[in-house]
């Protein structure tokens, strides 16, 4: 069996779902004995922080794009723009960050026939599902989350957001009812937190939530930012490919690299720019480089001209189409607004019913 920890039966909540919603999530078969699972809803989040770089790139977003194509899923994917008050205070920063996750993601061949695209903040009923999860979230779960205690050492100021960070996380995921949530290492106590909490509503309330699985991306290969450290934000060390030719150069050649003389043999396992190139290039490329570097007489600034041209090849559409996104952002809206709409449907379905659980839907009737 393709999903074993569904365990082929349908969750409740799902059933309700599927007779009120239009998006079809599940395939019955009418006269099996037990419904079968036809499709899977993945559903995952990137914070807009920033630009999208490579590392964000290759490590969520084309991994992310290729599960969506797999047609066993029904994928919903958003920009945690909520979650980015925890760091971005600025409006003009956050719509700016916001328009180029977006553009990146679109450039990069999400198909919004297939997925549920929108931004989180666009769907408000989070922060009312986010409150009801967090008076079922005990205290020391999340004082004790890694990456709380992580930023809390780190940060200056220390907001209550930071701290309730993993329940509005939980609140995205259990409000679409998602079966598979695929993230990075650092998110995977998240996903536990998550499922925490929704066991703990479920065994009071009965079934509600679906628990979530993490899908770790354990698989994919860190990418090494400028500096040889994984690429990150954080670290200010970067690789735009988006960015304008003239700039993607400048910081390909402010990558690291030893003093090892230009007519020296190389290591081209300790060398990030090998290392990069050699996860955009195909093995015929990258076992001519690696034959290079062992040869001698072949520079890093050399290969550093090979990395930016396998880069620009490589980008070629997706600059195209991340520059035409950029210069009209309207197109953005008009795509992200079809599943914004979509995914407020969704949402409030389950909304409701969490409502009622919890007695806070009006009496309709007079006494
Ligand atoms: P950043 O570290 O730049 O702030 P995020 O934490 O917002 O990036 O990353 C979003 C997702 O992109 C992560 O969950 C992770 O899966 C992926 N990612 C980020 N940096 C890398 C990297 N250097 N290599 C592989 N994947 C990465
Ligand atoms: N916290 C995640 C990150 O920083 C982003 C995120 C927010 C997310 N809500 C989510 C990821 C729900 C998966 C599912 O990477």
């Amino acid at each position: 069996m393709k999903f074993p920890f569904l365990k082929g039966q349908l969750h409740k909540s799902k059933q309700q779902l599927i007779f009120l919603s239009n998006y079809r999530a599940y395939l019955y078969l009418p006269n099996a004995p037990t419904q079968t699972i036809a499709m899977a809803r993945i559903l995952t989040g990137i914070q807009s922080t920033g630009r999208p770089h490579l590392g964000n790139i290759l490590g969520a977003m084309m991994p992310a794009i290729r599960l969506a194509k797999d047609p066993a899923h029904e994928a919903l994917f958003f920009i945690a723009d909520l979650h980015t008050l925890t760091t971005v205070k600025d409006p003009a920063q956050r719509q700016t960050y916001v328009q180029a996750t977006a553009a990146a993601w679109l450039a990069c061949g999400l198909d919004i026939e297939k997925v549920i695209f929108y931004r989180q903040s666009r769907v408000p009923a989070v922060c009312e599902l986010a409150w009801y999860l967090n008076c079922f979230t005990p205290y020391p779960m999340l004082a004790n989350a890694h990456a709380f205690k992580d930023k809390a050492r780190r940060l200056s100021e220390v907001s209550t957001g930071l701290f309730t960070y993993p329940v509005l996380m939980a609140a995205d995921i259990l409000l679409y009812a998602a079966d598979i949530v695929p993230v990075g290492q650092d998110q995977l106590q998240h996903l536990e937190i998550a499922r925490d909490i929704a066991a703990t509503f479920n065994r009071q309330y009965g079934d509600t939530f679906v628990l979530p699985q993490a899908q770790s991306r354990d698989n994919i290969q860190i990418i090494p930012g400028t500096d040889g450290q994984k690429m990150s934000k954080s670290y200010n060390n970067t690789i735009d490919p988006f960015a304008l030719e003239k700039e993607l150069k400048k910081a390909i050649m402010a990558i690291k690299t030893d003093s090892t003389p230009l007519d020296q043999p190389k290591n081209p396992d300790h060398c990030a720019v090998f290392k990069l190139y050699s996860m955009l290039a195909n093995q015929a490329l990258t076992a001519d480089l690696r034959a290079k570097y062992l040869a001698g007489g072949y520079g890093y600034g050399q290969a550093k001209q090979a990395l930016l041209a396998l880069i620009l090849e490589q980008f070629r559409e997706e600059r195209q189409r991340f520059r035409a996104y950029i210069q009209d952002p309207y197109s953005i809206e008009q795509q992200l607004i079809i599943g914004e709409a979509k995914a407020r449907a969704m949402a409030e379905q389950m909304l409701e019913k969490v409502r009622t659980k919890l007695g806070y839907t009006p009496t309709t009737k007079n006494r």
